[in-house]
């Protein structure tokens, strides 16, 4: 239980640069991995968010990497996005520190040729997008034929975010003689079948079964009936609890996650901003980095930013949108949390993403605690156009409260109550707290 670094056999070099962060003693999953990747055998490795998967390869990788004047790279590791691509990077360096080791990092959104150059000057480990580095081969900047190790981190959301065709060129690229490694805290039949198909019998090494969540991350959730109340509802956390210093917000869409930051920017002027994939390349990196330093609250992001991003010390996680699939779940709420930190996740739930909670508490084995909306809270009767729309059209029905009698507002609301039509927010709170309608609709006929 106590092994230190010092028993993994690393040499000097990389135990000093672990000295260096600060970092004595392996993971679980760092100190299982270890040896079977050593051993150069296919590894898929599973542990929850936050375990330190990372250096559970990157150790091994670079234990017994030679130096090499060879031009091309020996180590490839496949991410999603360009976020993921500069962290590694960074944490390559940082490991690397003591060592003559070239890592470079590519991805899209930036000058092809100036990264076409950065690669053509020789180099050891690559870590790259998909897409950014087939551009690479196909204008022949780059030789794959030197790959012996390839990691591919976060392998499930490459294949959500449509990488699959590219991703099966590059291993058809790559040569047959190599070692395959993927690690994630999260698996998918897809996931299982590219195994399947371009893996040579890997061991699977499981410190948790896919899709645990870590124990230390308080979950909650509150059941709210449209987009406007889960505006008034964040803005509410946000005001009154002080222990929300790092939060990072998701929204499910671009246009979600632009709305609520410029909602917040109304409250809390300068104190958030929005990341998203309409956003430029340098925005994105510096969103990250301001958040990270604290320059920022909070940061408001899309799915772009659930997986593998490891920013110290966030506090909370707050899903403004329920996810539609239960991994996104997982990976949003990891990224609080990690590593020695405690973390708290708060999702908000409308009726129309019920179906979704019922599929993550599945996935879970875990049911999460519904909180009852704040008495003061503030429930709005305003439905946004897609709402509107889903209400009309019938599907994605999103519930919005039913109007209260007019006789009550003859006496003056109180301040607080004055911007908004309040709705039936007695009952609706009546409803929260005892989780089902008084009321019950009659069921739909088939
Ligand atoms: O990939 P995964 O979600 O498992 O986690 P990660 O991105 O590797 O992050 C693990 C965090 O724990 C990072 O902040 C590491 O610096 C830190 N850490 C570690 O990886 N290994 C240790 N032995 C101690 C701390
Ligand atoms: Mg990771």
């Amino acid at each position: 239980m106590n092994d230190t670094f010092e028993t993994l056999n690393l040499q000097a070099p990389l135990l000093n640069a672990l000295k260096d962060m600060g970092f004595t003693h392996p993971t679980p999953i760092q100190k299982k991995a270890f040896s079977v990747v050593l051993s150069g055998r296919d590894v898929i490795g599973i542990a929850q968010t936050g375990t330190g998967k990372t250096f559970a390869y990157l150790l091994p990788i670079l234990r017994q990497l030679k130096f090499s004047k060879e031009k091309d790279p020996r180590v490839l590791i496949i991410v999603p996005t360009r976020e993921l691509v500069v962290q590694l990077v960074s944490e390559i360096g940082k490991l690397s520190a003591y060592m003559d080791l070239r890592v470079a990092g590519v991805y899209g959104g930036t000058n092809i040729n100036t990264q076409a150059k950065m690669v053509a000057q020789g180099l050891d480990v690559l870590v790259a997008t998909p897409g950014r580095l087939l551009d690479l081969v196909f204008i022949r900047a780059l030789l794959l034929k030197s790959v012996r190790q390839l990691v591919i981190d976060e392998v499930d959301e490459i294949l959500n975010l449509g990488f699959r065709a590219q991703l099966n060129s590059l291993l058809d690229l790559l040569p047959r003689k190599r070692q395959n490694l993927l690690f994630s805290a999260t698996m998918t039949e897809e996931v299982d079948e590219l195994i399947h198909v371009f893996f040579n019998g890997p061991q699977l090494i499981e410190v948790t079964r896919a899709g645990t969540p870590l124990e230390k991350i308080r979950q909650s959730a509150y059941r709210v009936p449209n987009f406007n109340t889960k505006l008034n509802l964040l803005e509410h956390l946000l005001a009154h609890d002080e222990s929300m210093e790092k939060v990072l917000i998701f929204g499910a869409t671009k246009r979600m996650a632009d709305r609520i930051h410029a909602f917040l920017e109304t409250k809390f002027p300068d104190q958030f901003s929005a990341t998203h994939s309409n956003k430029s390349q340098n925005f994105r990196i510096q969103a990250v980095e301001k958040f990270q330093d604290g320059t920022l609250r909070g940061l408001v992001a899309t799915d772009l930013l659930a997986r593998g991003l490891d920013v110290t010390d966030v506090t909370h996680v707050i899903n403004v949108d329920t996810p539609d699939t239960p991994e996104n779940y997982i990976h949003r709420i990891g990224r609080t949390g990690r590593a020695d930190t405690e973390g708290a996740a708060i999702t908000f739930i409308a009726e129309s993403e019920l179906e979704y909670l019922s599929h993550i508490e599945t996935l879970m084995e875990k049911t999460i605690p519904l909180l009852p909306l704040p008495d003061d809270s503030v429930i709005s009767t305003v439905l946004t156009e897609e709402e509107r729309e889903a209400l009309y059209s019938g599907k994605n029905y999103m519930k919005a409260p039913t109007l209260l009698h007019s006789s009550g507002a003859f006496h003056e609301k109180k301040d607080k109550n004055k911007k908004v039509n309040l709705g039936n927010a007695t009952k609706y709170r009546r409803e929260m707290k005892y989780k089902k309608p008084i009321k019950r609709k009659p069921k739909k006929k088939g």
